[in-house]
């Protein structure tokens, strides 16, 4: 975190649409971490896919703020349909109400909330909160990345400065797809005899706020969603990490299949996971 803070960051305001997203954030983890170990209504939406009560009161408390104040803003949010188009010309909203389902209803202790807006297909906003911890990560783009503990004032994020494979931390989420499991772990088994060792979150917002914040040196997935990634990934690269397709190819939003580093270590990640 060697960072000095901009202008912005040091007076500690954002621009409106910035604070939209951080507002808009953390009443949706207020909401998550009040509810957290009450009985929860669970539906299930396909193969090893649910969905709870929760989402939905998030989804909603996120939507009544920027629908009031950007009523002419696109949303593309995780349980609201129909989606809309996110790579058209109008700011969309790409929200991810509760990234973590499954934790949550578990009342395993590790989600987040995950709010975004992208521009003709660009990244601009991104927020990832993790109510339980209160840490707001956001960034805006060309701005760089911050994380707020509680009521602290904002601090700088940096992707690590790890160039030891050895001693590098690396995050990973499983796929629902029985295949794409497959792929993951065979993936796991090329990377976890050469780094320090793995974790895995349950939250794929959460493990790349972790990348861009130097807490994991990598992390890779190969099943995510707009709503999953658009947040996160804005931290990384506004962090100084690196986001890639599997074969290390340029990333955009709407591909599956990320790998995310500090940069340092990306082309040795991507050679060991030795993914396509
Ligand atoms: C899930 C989480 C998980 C990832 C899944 C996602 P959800 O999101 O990000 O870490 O492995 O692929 O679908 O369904 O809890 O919002
Ligand atoms: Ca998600
Ligand atoms: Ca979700």
């Amino acid at each position: 975190m060697t960072n000095s803070p901009s202008p912005r960051e040091a007076s500690n305001r954002h621009s409106p649409i910035l604070q939209t997203a951080i507002e808009a954030s953390v009443a949706a983890g207020d909401l998550l971490r009040r509810e957290f170990l009450r009985p929860r209504t669970i539906k299930s939406k396909g193969w090893r896919d649910i969905v709870t009560d929760a989402d939905f009161a998030a989804q909603s408390a996120i939507l009544d703020v920027i629908t009031t104040r950007f009523p002419d803003h696109a949303i593309l949010s995780e349980e609201r349909q129909p989606g809309v188009d996110w790579s058209a010309s109008r700011p969309t909203w790409v929200i991810d109400p509760l990234d973590g389902t499954t934790n949550y209803a578990h009342q395993f202790p590790s989600f987040s909330v995950a709010v975004a807006l992208v521009q003709a297909g660009e990244l601009h906003i991104g927020v990832v909160h993790d109510p339980l911890r209160r840490v707001t990560f956001f960034a805006e783009k060309g701005q760089g990345a911050f994380a707020k503990y509680g009521r602290g004032r904002p601090r700088p994020l940096r992707a690590s400065g790890n160039r030891d494979f050895g001693d590098a931390l690396v995050g990973v989420d499983w796929a629902r797809d029985p295949l794409l499991r497959r792929q993951v772990l065979e993936a796991l088994g090329r990377v976890t005899p050469d780094c320090r060792t793995v974790r895995t979150l349950g939250s794929a917002a959460l493990g790349l706020a972790y990348v861009a914040s130097g807490a994991l040196d990598g992390y890779y997935h190969l099943s995510l969603q707009p709503w999953d990634v658009a947040a996160g990934a804005l931290l990384v690269l506004e962090a100084g990490g690196t986001i890639s397709t599997p074969s290390g190819a340029v990333w955009q939003l709407g591909h599956p299949r990320v790998v995310a580093s500090n940069g340092i270590l990306h082309t040795l990640l991507v050679k060991t996971l030795a993914l396509e």
